[in-house]
């Protein structure tokens, strides 16, 4: 039993610890009745997932923490996410048990695979009742090891059994270090650090990440369809979001409710970003008021249950119809988008689709006047004068995280062969600060960015995302029929 002393709830806790109440709480619990646990879907993808790895790492025995649940204050936590490179393998999504451990064990040229979890502690015992952190009574109660081992198709053993576990790890062992610092710490205690070996392994989970596999597009469509409702809503509350002083806030809330209610939660902190709001990339303040005349930009995601997360935004105007100039910015980013999808296919450089987006971009600031130079030289590699109106870059990989595969080198990604089965965003903006002397007035404070969610494929590439209204006029109408 805990001590007082150590009991971050003792202040406010008032249970009694007396031998009578312990063993009356402890006995006449019927037996928890519980559906029959089924295989899940993604458990013959999650085997040859680990093929790869073993393949890779024979003889190895790799260790991958799902993490442990992260303090926002004092006792309480953050909403629980199992580390990605776990559930990549493992298919346990947002119900995994945290501090859970996947361990691959060598077996000939193979490994065999085993998840390290808090088995239910049973009625008998105090955490039962009185533990807020894992207790059944405060969180509810956790799987059997019967129905964890049928459902992802793995071994089960107690995390009870890791500490002796972890003791032998030696040389041979690899850990994706970044997911639970105490898991960590127990494998270098024994083993002694490898960084170098662990970034390898690390970097190596990242790379089988960047093609996806039919589970994880089949998933990604759902959180693009989730996204797509949240969206909605957005439209039509706008009447209730202008009238209150933090309409953005109101935005917010009203994607999240619907990414609580479709999938696990948002993929990433949601952005909506009212008037020259939008010329900060990553607006989440969300604290600014929604006023007519004004653009709403909105990039958010649903990550749903299998924790695969959408990454979308959509840029429209809260009076139902975009300004002159506005409209020209608009449109010129969308150009860009549509010159960047016409580029994607099998067989060229990640890169370029950034490039076709950007001779858009060059072209239309110069046509406009922005430039000190042509369009052409800014676009050289010693010019890049239009970057000052969109800093960031046009695609990232997308999945399980927002910004996946990010441990692959630079010759798999940035300058990797696109290949079938690899999904990214195409999201070029354009950002007129609201001081910014190098544009008209007219154009300062505007920011634009639309993204898109695209799966590479045979022959070209799919728009995920092209059931939300992108193009000017389809978000002319799609405002007019929410307001319906
Ligand atoms: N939502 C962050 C991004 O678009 O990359
Ligand atoms: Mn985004
Ligand atoms: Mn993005």
């Amino acid at each position: 039993m805990t001590e007082e002393s150590d009991n971050p709830n003792a202040n406010r806790s008032t249970l009694p610890s007396e031998s009578a109440f312990r063993s009356y709480i402890s006995g006449d619990w019927a037996d928890s009745a519980r559906p029959a646990a089924r295989m899940r879907e993604q458990v013959p993808f999650c085997v040859a997932r680990r093929e790869v790895l073993s393949a890779e790492f024979v003889g190895l025995t790799l260790v991958i923490p799902a993490g442990p649940s992260l303090v926002r204050a004092y006792d309480t936590h953050h909403p629980y996410r199992a580390h990605t490179t776990f559930t990549y393998y493992t298919g346990w999504g947002s119900d995994t048990v945290p501090d859970s451990v996947l361990v691959l064990t060598p077996n000939g040229d193979a490994h065999d695979a085993t998840v390290y979890y808090r088995f239910p502690a049973g009625r008998g015992t105090d955490e039962f009742y009185s533990d807020p952190d894992i207790g059944e009574f405060w969180v509810g109660p956790r799987p059997s090891p019967e129905d964890v081992s049928v459902e992802l198709g793995v071994a089960t053993r107690a995390h009870a059994e890791l500490d002796d576990l972890l003791a032998h790890a030696d040389g041979t062992w690899r850990i994706i270090r970044e997911a639970d610092p105490v898991i960590t710490a127990a494998v270098d205690k024994a083993r002694g650090e490898k960084p170098d070996a662990d970034a390898e392994f690390f970097r190596f989970t990242s790379e089988q990440r960047l093609v996806k596999d039919a589970f994880e597009i089949a998933e990604m469509r759902k959180a693009v369809d989730a996204t797509a409702l949240g969206f909605n809503d957005v439209l039509s509350s706008l009447p209730e979001v202008i009238a209150h002083t933090r309409g953005e806030r109101l935005i917010e809330g009203t994607f999240n409710r619907r990414a609580r209610a479709e999938g696990n939660f948002n993929g990433y902190e949601t952005i909506v970003a009212a008037g020259h709001h939008a010329c900060t990339l990553h607006w989440t303040r969300n604290d600014g008021p929604v006023t007519s005349g004004d653009l709403v930009l909105m990039d958010a995601g649903v990550e749903v249950e299998s924790l695969y997360t959408a990454d979308i935004t959509r840029t429209f105007p809260v009076s139902g119809t975009f300004s002159e100039t506005q409209r020209l910015v608009y449109d010129a980013v969308c150009e860009a988008a549509d010159a960047a999808f016409a580029v994607v296919k099998p067989g060229i450089v990640f890169k370029e689709v950034h490039a076709a987006a950007m001779t858009v971009i060059a072209r239309k600031v110069s046509e406009w006047g922005f430039l000190p130079v042509s369009a052409e030289e800014s676009l050289s590699e010693h010019g890049q004068h239009h970057r000052r109106y969109m800093v960031h870059g046009t695609s990232h990989h997308l999945g399980l995280d927002v910004h996946d595969c990010g441990q692959a080198r630079a010759e798999f990604y940035k300058d990797g062969i696109v290949r079938e089965g690899m999904v990214f965003t195409i999201e070029p903006g354009l950002y007129f600060q609201p001081d910014d002397l190098t544009v008209p007035e007219e154009f300062r404070g505007i920011g634009v960015r639309i993204e898109d969610n695209i799966v590479v494929t045979a022959t070209g590439a799919e728009n995920l995302s092209a059931g939300i209204p992108r193009t000017s006029a389809d978000i002319e109408a799609w405002l007019a029929q929410a307001r319906r």
